[in-house]
């Protein structure tokens, strides 16, 4: 009987990587889990932690240290490498020091015949999930980063907070960049199917105070507020790369705002960035075009424009 073994290697097992390791088999969602770090201690550290858990978990997963030259049969390589902004810093300025990391990643993982997916974290997320793509070769399907989805999910938190209602029952996106320029589709965010322009509308007095342009700012700031007080952030971002993860693996045609290239959709050509997109088994399987305001859609092209100035150096 031919068994189909599901396996997920992570590039770098530091807290991001080691959180992301932490929720697959937590959630058991592989069956194998195979953890790559340039500090092979650390590595291995994480994976016997990893490991010695697993008696108490749903299931056995298979955890273990990986090799680029075992990339072969992997399904997913999640990239996360790279330093986080210093005090002061955006995550643009880690660029540099990010797109060395990830060369010597991706010319490797190449080589073991690698035809899966990459998924990747590092940040600047949306210009380094371009560069994967232009390194590796493979489909625009197969090469997607995790773009705005934390993002999403944190707008979606902050609404929820907001009118007392579970984030899963918001609809919301960030979209464009993973980072300063991002912008807020407030169009199209819905709240159990109603349109949160209707129920603040229904509901004057009661929601006299919020301030959408500072739900915004909230969200585009989130990842640095983490930074200040805990020095890094790993677990909202690990939960954002499971859901994606589990969305190809389980070929659910879930729509997650992705990194992705875009090739005329918005009305940008020839950049990555956060859009609302179908995954399922084979990636990123079609972006979904939303009919922004004008407004919205000159904020969108500002944020893509920004991410193509740095593509193009
Ligand atoms: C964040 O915003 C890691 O950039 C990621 O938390």
């Amino acid at each position: 009987m031919k068994i189909n073994r599901s396996k997920v290697v992570i590039v770098g097992a530091g807290l991001v990587g080691s959180s992301t390791a932490f929720s697959l088999i937590t959630q058991g969602v592989c069956d194998e889990v195979a953890l790559i770090d340039i500090n092979e201690e650390r590595a291995q550290g994480e994976v016997m932690d990893l490991r010695h858990g697993i008696d108490y978990l749903n299931r056995n997963v298979r955890v273990k240290i990986g090799a680029y030259d075992e990339c072969g049969d992997a399904d997913i390589v999640v990239i996360t490498a790279g330093p986080p902004p210093k005090a002061g810093e955006t995550r643009l300025d880690t660029l540099e020091a990010s797109k060395k990391i990830v060369r010597s990643i991706v010319e490797p993982v190449m080589k073991s015949g690698f035809s899966g997916h990459f998924l990747i974290i590092s940040n600047p997320v949306d210009i380094i999930a371009q560069y994967v793509w232009k390194l590796s070769g493979l489909p625009k399907q197969q090469v997607l980063g995790t773009g705005t989805a934390l993002d999403s999910a944190r707008l979606k938190s902050f609404i929820g907070d907001m009118l007392h209602v579970d984030p899963r029952s918001v609809h919301a996106y960030a979209l464009g960049e993973h980072g300063d320029s991002q912008m807020v589709a407030w169009s199209h965010v819905t709240v159990g199917g109603k349109s949160l322009f209707e129920i603040l509308d229904d509901n004057g007095r009661r929601f006299s105070r919020v301030d959408l342009d500072q739900l915004a700012h909230e969200t585009v700031k989130a990842g640095y507020e983490i930074l200040e007080r805990k020095g890094n952030t790993y677990y909202g971002i690990a939960s954002t790369a499971v859901g994606i993860i589990k969305a190809i693996l389980y070929d659910e045609n879930r729509i997650i705002p992705v990194s992705t290239l875009l090739e005329g959709e918005y009305g940008v050509h020839g950049v990555f960035c956060g859009v609302p997109a179908i995954l399922n088994r084979s990636g990123v399987k079609e972006v979904i075009e939303l009919h922004l305001t004008e407004e919205e859609a000159e904020a969108f092209h500002r944020s893509a424009e920004v991410l193509r100035e740095f593509v193009q150096n």
